[in-house]
């Protein structure tokens, strides 16, 4: 698939090459359409089961700010934001995703977004005044891979709460940054968003060439979305980004002075990919949230695609820490634009918990080494037996 010979080994121990790195022998067709031009992630609606306690961990603990409100649902946007939101709450009998939604560049990329899912076969429905309040015209997709998207341009426009320091919370989540979600394939998921305008910034990937994950971005930052290799379609995380690492520091720490300690699933860390300071939160009903902070700028053309080895123990996280397997396994339902939870298939390749956790795992901190790490930091592979 990926042959080592065509990457250069930066000294940081993770690989650079050029666009496309990743390839699939089993392609969702590329539509004659051109794809519509996506701006970026701009919101995601969320199923709750109990809007109250949703409220009390997205607003009162997280500090997301109340853009409006009704018995059923919440409208919330992060500090910078200026469109109507960036996560729509609604309550509903079960947790899951009804929407991951990208704002496109002019009104008239909506009518290539339907021409570019129907020629695909996939079903597709447009709304003239919107589907959640504060969007305006809108296309909603189940796309090939069994995803809810959403395409959108028209929003009003609320305040930037960027000035109003007198409201700001020491873990303060300044701008929606990506989504994450789970799929089984992700070369051929990873090329379908390449049709559709999406370019690789970074990858995991064995020596076989087994592809295990990969980031991929509209806005130039390390990604929009990402595709974790897993049972799918499911959603891994959404993600809100901070200004400093401090920030995160404190959101951990009010956490814990709430005793609220179990809603924190991973972290504080610093990531090998993206090279950003995250934080895994689980919110009331186990969807995950990511706070992070610090990655890079990668709007250049020949930015050049980061490949990580499954095996290398920094790639997850800088410092070694190991990776609990929830992280793994756990993610969330998503919907059919009927509001059904879709099927979960089964991934077929090989599954990075298992082959960095399993008995034959096998993870280093020096590629070379003779010895295998001490057994006291073989933090993955120790996790595993715990299981
Ligand atoms: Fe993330």
């Amino acid at each position: 698939m990926t042959n080592r010979a065509d990457m250069t080994l930066t000294s940081s121990g993770y690989y650079v090459s050029q666009e496309a790195p990743i390839a699939t022998d089993d392609p969702v067709p590329t539509p004659s359409s051109p794809p519509p031009d996506v701006l970026r992630c701009a919101y995601m609606e969320l199923v709750v089961t109990d809007l109250a306690a949703s409220r009390q961990f997205y607003v009162d603990v997280l500090g997301l700010y109340v853009t409006e409100e009704d018995d059923e649902t919440i409208y919330l946007r992060s500090t910078e934001e200026f469109i109507h939101h960036n996560l729509v709450l609604r309550k509903g009998p079960i947790a899951a995703v009804a929407a991951f939604s990208y704002r496109v560049r002019t009104p008239e990329d909506l009518d290539l977004a339907v021409a570019f899912y129907t020629e695909l076969g996939c079903d597709v429905r447009r709304s003239p005044s919107g589907f959640v309040k504060g969007i305006g015209d809108s296309v909603r997709v189940t796309d090939p891979l069994g995803f809810p998207y959403e395409f959108f341009h028209q929003t009003d426009h609320v305040e930037r709460m960027s000035w109003r320091y007198d409201l700001h919370s020491p873990g303060e989540l300044v701008r929606l940054d990506h989504f994450n979600q789970v799929t089984p394939d992700v070369p051929r998921a990873v090329k379908h968003m390449q049709d559709l305008g999406f370019r690789v910034t970074e990858d995991i990937q064995d020596e076989e060439g087994t592809v295990y994950a990969a980031w991929m971005r509209r806005k130039p930052t390390v990604h929009d979305t990402a595709m974790t290799g897993g049972d799918g379609p499911r959603m891994h995380h959404v993600c809100f980004a901070t200004h400093e690492k401090h920030n995160i520091l404190a959101i951990c720490d009010k956490l814990g002075a709430l005793r609220r300690s179990d809603a924190i699933e991973r972290g504080p860390g610093r990531h090998g990919v993206s090279n950003a300071f995250y934080l895994y939160l689980r919110d009331p009903d186990g969807h995950r949230v990511e706070v992070y902070t610090q990655d890079y700028y990668t709007g250049d053309p020949d930015n050049p695609v980061v490949t990580w080895d499954v095996h290398d123990n920094q790639r997850r996280d800088w410092w070694g820490n190991p990776v609990v397997p929830s992280w793994y396994t756990d993610a969330s339902l998503v919907l059919d634009l009927d509001g059904n939870p879709q099927p979960v298939v089964a991934r077929t390749d090989s599954s990075e918990m298992a082959v960095t956790i399993g008995a034959d795992g096998f993870s280093y901190t020096r590629p070379g080494d003779e010895e295998p790490m001490p057994e006291w930091k073989q933090g993955e592979y120790k996790l595993g037996h715990q299981l």
